[in-house]
């Protein structure tokens, strides 16, 4: 990552140790390059004095209300990498706040997964990886289970539908997961979409569902095993290479940037080896 963008809005002050720690992991552990900061409210000032002594090339200060220019600044966060990674987390959060259901929460959740696929497919990121369904998520109450499977479909059907649409952005769909568990029609939608997108090769949106990667590397541990056992391979020339070449995303490139939007900073079982 050669550039981060930081924004900070909070409505009562700024978090600005969040932001002190995290210019620091920044500059110190990754050697970025660029750094700029958004900040939005009424301590923006006191904020930005603090930041002093730090790396930082761009500091915006906006007040409250500024929505969309807020919009635009995040998003290049997005600009320059290859692979970024989004967990689509903090839906539930969002619709209490409102006091809304939870589905709404999700609703709102495949709507964003939607925009983040167009800006994608236009800044020509190579790679999206979304994390919208975890293998542990089906311990979740069945009617939020269905009701998330159901804006799956719906965003499956919608997406042939749009076919002409995604095409001419490049936007390739491939399902990530273990397929044992989900729904036919489910199933037979990917595959449709999978194929005929398969020649589009602007940006590669990988939707990972009844996805675990921990399952994902046992997967590819068997596959070796087995080849190891027909006298294909022997143990001893196992890489990690061949480990990578094993799982959903084989040839593709690490993520350089992962997002939870909910604010935590687990994995949760998402691309722990890539
Ligand atoms: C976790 O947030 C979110 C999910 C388990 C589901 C995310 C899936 C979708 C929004 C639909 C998928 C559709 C497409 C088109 C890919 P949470 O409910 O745990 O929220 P919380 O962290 O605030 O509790």
């Amino acid at each position: 990552v050669q550039q981060v963008s930081i924004n900070l809005l909070s409505k009562r002050g700024l978090r600005i140790e969040t932001a002190e720690g995290f210019l620091y992991i920044c500059r110190i552990v990754h050697e970025v390059k660029y750094v700029s900061v958004l900040f939005v409210g009424m301590d923006a000032v006191y904020a930005a004095n603090r930041l002093d002594g730090f790396n930082v090339t761009k500091l915006l200060i906006y007040h409250k209300g500024v929505k969309q220019r807020l919009v635009e600044s995040s998003l290049v966060l997005l600009g320059n990498d290859e692979h970024v990674a989004i967990i689509m987390d903090g839906n539930g959060r969002w619709a209490k706040q409102r006091g809304l259901p939870r589905g709404e929460g999700h609703k709102q959740g495949a709507k964003v997964f939607k925009r983040i696929c167009e800006y994608a497919a236009d800044r020509g990121i190579r790679y999206v990886t979304f994390y919208a369904f975890s293998t542990e998520n089906w311990r979740r109450p069945p009617e939020e289970v269905s009701g998330i499977m159901d804006l799956f479909r719906e965003y499956l059907r919608e997406a042939e539908e749009r076919e002409q649409e995604n095409a001419q952005k490049g936007l390739r769909i491939r399902y990530i997961g273990e397929r044992e568990g989900l729904a036919d029609d489910i199933l037979e939608l990917v595959d449709e979409l999978e194929r005929g997108s398969a020649d589009k090769v602007r940006t590669t949106v990988n939707i990972a569902i009844n996805y675990g990667g921990r399952d994902e590397i046992l997967s590819a541990c068997k596959r070796l095993a087995e080849q190891c056992a027909r006298g294909e391979r022997t143990p001893e020339s196992l890489t990690e290479q061949d480990i990578s070449d094993n799982l959903y995303t084989a040839g593709q490139p690490d993520p350089d940037l992962i997002i939870r939007p909910s604010g935590e900073f687990r994995l949760s079982n998402f691309l722990i080896w890539q």
